[in-house]
């Protein structure tokens, strides 16, 4: 059977999911694509439909499947939209753009009773990740006491405000971080560099690990995101992000990626790849909305750790049985 999906936002994520899907995953066909700005639609939609209303895309008899990738503030209202209509959805992160939206989806499925909604925190699908989670659940290292992430930007996007160094960025170090050590964060602490950018962000979970991230949303020199797992018998880190190295102007090295498209390349196909089938085998994979909304829960009591400059107790609620 041939999933037929619908991609709503084709800017630079959305494209590159319509690219994926096109090129590089079994077993689906775009077959509508929505974007706000017409001509950019257009552009993309292939033989697909192109629409300017979401909801339309959403309700389209033809769409089976649909994939958000629009700006944050419209996520919340569009799974929304996708719960009500029975459609499987692959949510761009985050999930919404507070937690209050955000558990307003997890509520919204949990009275549907069934798994509809995966959140794009694509990372749980990149190999460096998946082979650093495989070390810590084989003992090699011993049990994991630390977590040092790293996670630059060249430069940050264009539409950044606000907080989003944390609502935006930082949620998919606290979505990797639950993920990778099995744990989860009850203590935040957060100090800003002189004009606010880097952020470091110390996190204590309740097994007692610390996971330690600095997001630096201008770095300048490329985008680099690294993390390291330190066991009481050993560690596990991220080599360098390419498979070839350079020599050139008396230097030997590895190019930093402009941003995480070429980045996290692998992990976007492998997770849309892992969507389709999930859809297939009607049994869900990946971040669920309850992931979405801790994220989002958590980031947003760290932006107000920000202001305050206090340490924070996290604070969540408990995880609902379609979650377990
Ligand atoms: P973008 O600005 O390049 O694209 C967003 C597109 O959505 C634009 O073409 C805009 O015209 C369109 N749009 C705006 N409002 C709309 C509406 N109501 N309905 C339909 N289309 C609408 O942004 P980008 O970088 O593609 O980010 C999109 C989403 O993907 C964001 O939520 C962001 O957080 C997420 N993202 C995820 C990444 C990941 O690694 N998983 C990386 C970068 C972004």
């Amino acid at each position: 059977m041939t999933l037929s999906v619908g991609v709503i936002g084709t800017g630079v994520m959305g494209a590159e999911h319509v690219r994926i899907l096109r090129e590089e995953t079994a077993g689906a066909r775009v077959v509508a694509v929505c974007d706000a700005d017409a001509g950019r639609a257009r552009a993309v939609a292939g033989d697909g439909e192109a629409f300017t209303d979401p909801l339309a895309l959403i309700h389209d008899h033809k769409v089976q499947a649909v994939v958000i990738a629009s700006p944050d503030a419209t996520h919340a209202d569009l799974a929304l939209a996708c719960l009500a209509a029975g459609k499987p959805v692959l949510c761009e992160k985050p999930l919404a753009a507070t937690a209050d939206q955000a558990l307003r989806v997890v509520q919204a499925e949990v009275q549907l009773g069934k798994r509809l909604v995966q959140v794009g925190y694509m990372r749980r699908f990149d190999p460096a990740y998946v082979e650093m989670l495989h070390v810590r659940q084989s003992g090699a290292i011993g049990e994991a006491v630390l977590l040092h992430n790293t996670h630059r930007n060249a430069a940050a996007p264009d539409w950044f405000t606000g907080a989003m160094a944390v609502t935006n960025s930082f949620v998919h170090e606290i979505d990797i971080s639950r993920w990778l050590l099995d744990a989860e964060p009850v203590l935040a602490r957060i100090s800003a560099a002189p004009g606010g950018d880097p952020l470091m962000i110390t996190l204590e979970t309740d097994r007692g690990a610390v996971v330690s991230t600095e997001v630096y949303m201008n770095a300048r020199y490329g985008y680099h995101v690294h993390a390291q797992l330190v066991g009481r018998d050993g560690t596990v880190e991220m080599a360098a992000p390419t498979v070839t190295l350079t020599n050139h102007a008396s230097q030997h090295g590895h190019a930093w990626p402009e941003n995480w498209v070429p980045r996290f390349r692998d992990a976007y196909r492998i997770q849309m790849n892992a969507w389709v089938r999930s859809i297939a085998e009607e049994r869900p994979v990946g971040a669920s909305a309850w992931d979405g909304y801790v994220a989002t829960a958590i980031a947003e009591q760290v932006a107000t750790a920000l202001q305050t400059g206090n340490p924070v107790r996290l604070d969540f609620g408990q995880r609902p049985d379609l979650y377990l």
